[in-house]
């Protein structure tokens, strides 16, 4: 079958990669997905598979190895483009372990470049961060927003990541162009319920929190913090549907397939709507029939009050605008969390 081009996908088994490789699929491109399933699960797959009536090429490599993804490159042949997704992201593990994270995040895209150079293989589009922003000092925020010094080893990681990025852009010889989509908050799952996240063990994010407590699996979700400087003083983020957000990568390879990105671009993939934590809350309860119970706690060591994205570049120079909203993206997470507890009767 004639494709728009190959695609190595790193990452393409976890939450957002595996709802980018049925975009890029469905958009005309042959996804082939990299993961070692050290935070992800083959379930993935075989929900790929359902979605797409077929299956994906998966390459069990971790990509911090440069022999192993040398072969992968070597297999594979003729790839137009990589979008790399593997890396860790738990900010409160990163603070205990951050060699973990600076081995498996930096590691990986440097051995990947590499390899990438080898193969000739010249665009990449790089999972950034809205925490390489800190905590501004403007809101919304713009890529030109000064990144600040990062709080977490997490987010370090991605400030690092973008530097090497932007070294390499400005060195003599590199052919390699890198679209940078710093994320802001990503919810919810395919409209399908086939995929969606699946986090190992306690979750430490906001929405698949919410869903295991709804469906019984945790007992009440805790507020970090109600004292914040917000409308209702709990944080304040920039909730993107999953969907909306893999279709941000497809756009992105687009533009780097027709030559049209510069060597180095960043930007903001939000829906430059924040909302609070509290709003989260009443908006799932009202999208799906239940009552959540729920405490207000303490503040969580590190969160940044209040950040939300202002989408003028991703809009203007990708042509990118969400076209799902919170309710949406609530309640398809709250399909996903029905769909598990299904498949496990
Ligand atoms: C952070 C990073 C983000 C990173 C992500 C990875 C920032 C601004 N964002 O997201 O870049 O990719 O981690 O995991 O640094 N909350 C509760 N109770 C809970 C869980 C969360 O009240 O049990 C609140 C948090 O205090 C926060 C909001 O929900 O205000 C969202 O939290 P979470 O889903 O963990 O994401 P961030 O911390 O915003």
């Amino acid at each position: 079958m004639e494709t728009k081009g190959k695609i190595l996908v790193t990452g393409g088994a976890g939450y957002i990669g595996s709802h980018a490789v049925i975009e890029l699929f469905q958009a005309g491109y042959e996804p082939v997905i990299i993961d070692n399933f050290v935070n992800s699960q083959e379930s993935a797959l075989a929900g790929i598979a359902a979605i797409l009536n077929t299956d994906v090429t998966c390459h069990r490599i971790d990509c911090t190895e440069v022999a192993a993804l040398r072969e992968v490159f070597q297999n594979e042949g003729n790839i137009a483009g990589v979008i790399h997704f593997a890396a860790y992201k738990a900010v409160g593990e990163s603070v205990r372990e951050p060699l973990k994270y600076y081995h498996n995040n930096v590691g990986s895209l440097v051995a990947l470049l590499q390899v990438m150079a080898e193969f000739n293989v010249t665009n990449l589009v790089f999972s950034s961060s809205c925490t390489v922003y800190g905590v501004p000092d403007q809101l919304p925020v713009t890529e030109e927003t000064p990144v600040k010094k990062a709080n977490s080893p997490y987010g370090n990681t991605k400030q690092i990541c973008e530097d090497i990025l932007t070294d390499l852009a400005n060195s003599d010889g590199s052919k390699i162009h890198t679209i940078a989509l710093r994320y802001f908050n990503p919810i919810g799952a395919h409209p399908s319920a086939k995929i969606g996240e699946l986090p190992l063990g306690v979750p430490n994010n906001l929405v698949p929190f919410i869903t295991q407590t709804a469906i019984g699996i945790r007992e009440k979700l805790t507020v970090f913090g109600t004292d914040y400087d917000t409308s209702d003083g709990s944080n304040v983020r920039d909730y993107i549907h999953v969907v909306d957000l893999a279709k941000a990568h497809v756009v992105a390879i687009d533009r780097l397939l027709a030559g049209k990105a510069k060597q180095i671009e960043m930007f903001n993939i939000g829906t430059g709507q924040g909302n609070s934590v509290l709003e989260v809350v009443k908006t799932f309860e009202k999208v799906s029939g239940q009552k959540l119970n729920y405490e207000i706690g303490p503040r969580r060591a590190g969160d940044v009050p209040k950040i939300y994205a202002d989408v003028t570049k991703a809009t203007q120079e990708l042509g990118f605008k969400t076209e799902l909203g919170l309710e949406e993206g609530l309640a398809s997470a709250w399909q996903w969390e029905l769909n598990l507890k299904n498949n496990k009767k």
